[in-house]
């Protein structure tokens, strides 16, 4: 779908539909309102006095006589508090608009603006509400394709055009980077193997002038990356460690990694999980996948710091050559581990690959997986859970978060959870028990990054979206790549 500016009076704007936000409570006594009201004859008036619609956030009501408008169609849709809106409004409306519209047919429509956010953060925001909401999983159907398809959606403005026109660029960016995380966690793992989200990378550093590096097993061998290996070693995928590069064009000190889980298929490996529901281990890769796509949006935002994406990518397998439970490896760092249970081998990859992350010189890390069922537990599908070892560092991810409409919430990481993680035999094993499982997974993580200011997100609750929702489809959310995006991009 295109995105465009359009600087006339919205009622002469020629679309399918025409939509407009009214907050709780207001009335169309003055200004776009009044004048829409009298052009459809008294329609918002009407719908208001006959209590049909207030207002309140999630209403919504679709007018198919618009009489004075060239628009076909009003939609209004209610926008609730004034006092409470902000650009994530904004975000959710345009996407449930869309998604709206798209199923009544429309092929054009316009957006009204009504509220007095800046003029580039809530184009922004529209454009990356409405590309998202628009995506859907439908590859490999053959038959019954969502056919209707939106062309167009225009933006209105009086004024601050060029902001504008800036805001949309920036959010295409952003929306189809994460469309692309969201297309790449959604292929099946007999397609999306570690040699195919190389692949993946491989495209994206082309496209966007990034350096790329991929380590085969070997040469994670020789670096003695023993944790991410005794992982691969039951697949007969080999396993790739992917690295993206992006550096500005004038020199920074400063080097933030973005390291994400890239298990393409986590069955559990001898430690086997249960058969009811485990299709959905194919988005194991999440963390990884989003890495990808933040660094193809990074890249075209060009900021002023260096970045690398790295993603340990590996199946999780039983076989007969697989590790058991209660082997020992030795990670690059040259602690050793534990395996307790083969399952929890999200921390086993990443206690690699941040530790490569230090290697290649990062000043900052932040990791990202779909590390642990415990954090659906404690948080739900709401919010992501940040843990680290350095409360600036944690404080400017939650921050990212809030300004690109994404909740994260911090979880402890005191000393007292690393008992938890204690072994008999090893330096640590990879498993704490019962108690605070995101926390102690955190914790393991958190023994391979050092002194190196750290933090961890687990977005295994949020990373896939169960049923559709009004502004959101079912499947891959691409949750973080707007954060991470706005972390190392302001
Ligand atoms: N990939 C899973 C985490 C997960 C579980 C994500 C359910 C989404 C839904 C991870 O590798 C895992 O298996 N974690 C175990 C850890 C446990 C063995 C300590 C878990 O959460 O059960
Ligand atoms: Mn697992
Ligand atoms: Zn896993």
């Amino acid at each position: 779908m295109e995105v465009k500016a359009d600087t006339r009076k919205f009622h002469e704007i020629e679309c399918d539909a025409l939509v407009v936000g009214l907050f709780e409570g207001e009335k169309p006594l003055e200004g776009d309102l009044a004048e829409i009201d009298k052009r459809t004859e008294g329609v918002i008036s009407s719908l208001i006095e006959t209590g049909e619609f207030s207002g309140k956030s999630g209403e919504s009501a679709y007018v198919h006589n618009t009489g004075g408008l060239k628009a076909r169609r009003l939609l209004l849709m209610g926008y609730g508090k004034k006092e409470e809106f902000s650009a994530d409004n904004v975000r959710r409306m345009a996407g449930a608009a869309a998604r709206t519209l798209r199923g009544k047919k429309s092929r054009t429509f316009a957006f009204l603006r009504r509220s007095d956010l800046n003029i580039g953060e809530s184009a922004q925001a529209a454009t990356e509400g409405a590309l998202l909401s628009l995506y859907d999983i439908d590859k490999y159907h053959t038959s019954d394709k969502t056919e209707n398809h939106l062309d167009q959606m225009i933006l209105i403005t009086g004024d601050g055009v060029d902001e504008l026109r800036a805001g949309i660029e920036t959010g295409r960016i952003i929306a189809e980077a994460t469309n692309f995380a969201r297309d790449v966690i959604n292929e099946p793992a007999n397609i999306m193997t570690p040699t195919e989200l190389a692949r993946r990378a491989e495209d994206t550093a082309h496209s966007y002038a990034l350096e790329l590096d991929v380590l085969d097993e070997a040469r994670m061998k020789e670096l003695g990356m023993g944790s991410l290996l005794g992982v691969a070693q039951g697949s007969a995928e080999p396993a790739k460690l992917i690295v993206l590069r992006y550096t500005p064009k004038t020199e920074s000190d400063e080097t933030i990694a973005i390291v994400g889980k890239g298990i393409t298929f986590d069955t559990g490996g001898i430690s086997i999980k249960p058969a009811d529901g485990m299709e959905k281990m194919k988005y194991d890769m999440a963390g990884g996948a989003t890495t990808i796509g933040a660094m193809r949006a990074i890249a075209q935002l060009k900021p002023a710091v260096n970045v690398i994406g790295i993603v340990p990518a590996t199946e999780n397998m039983p076989g007969g050559r697989s590790q058991r439970p209660g082997d020992v490896v030795r990670a690059m760092t040259g602690k050793t581990i534990e395996v307790i249970n083969t399952d929890a081998e999200g921390r086993l990859v990443l206690a690699d690959a941040v530790a490569y992350a230090r290697k290649l010189g990062a000043t900052k890390i932040v990791d990202l997986a779909t590390l642990t069922g415990a954090v659906s537990i404690a948080l739900g599908d709401v919010y992501v859970a940040v843990l680290g070892s350095d409360q600036t560092w944690i404080d400017e991810i939650i921050s990212a978060g809030k300004k690109a409409g994404e909740k994260i919430w911090q979880l402890p990481l005191d000393k007292e959870y690393r008992e938890q993680i204690k072994s008999e035999i090893a330096d640590i094993k990879n498993i704490g028990g019962r108690k605070a499982g995101t926390i102690t997974g955190a914790y393991f993580i958190r023994e391979f990054v050092e002194d190196t200011p750290w933090a961890h997100l687990d977005i295994a609750g949020t990373a896939w979206n169960d049923s559709n929702k009004p502004h959101l489809s079912a499947g891959p959310t691409g949750v973080c790549v707007r954060t991470l995006v706005k972390l190392v991009c302001g």
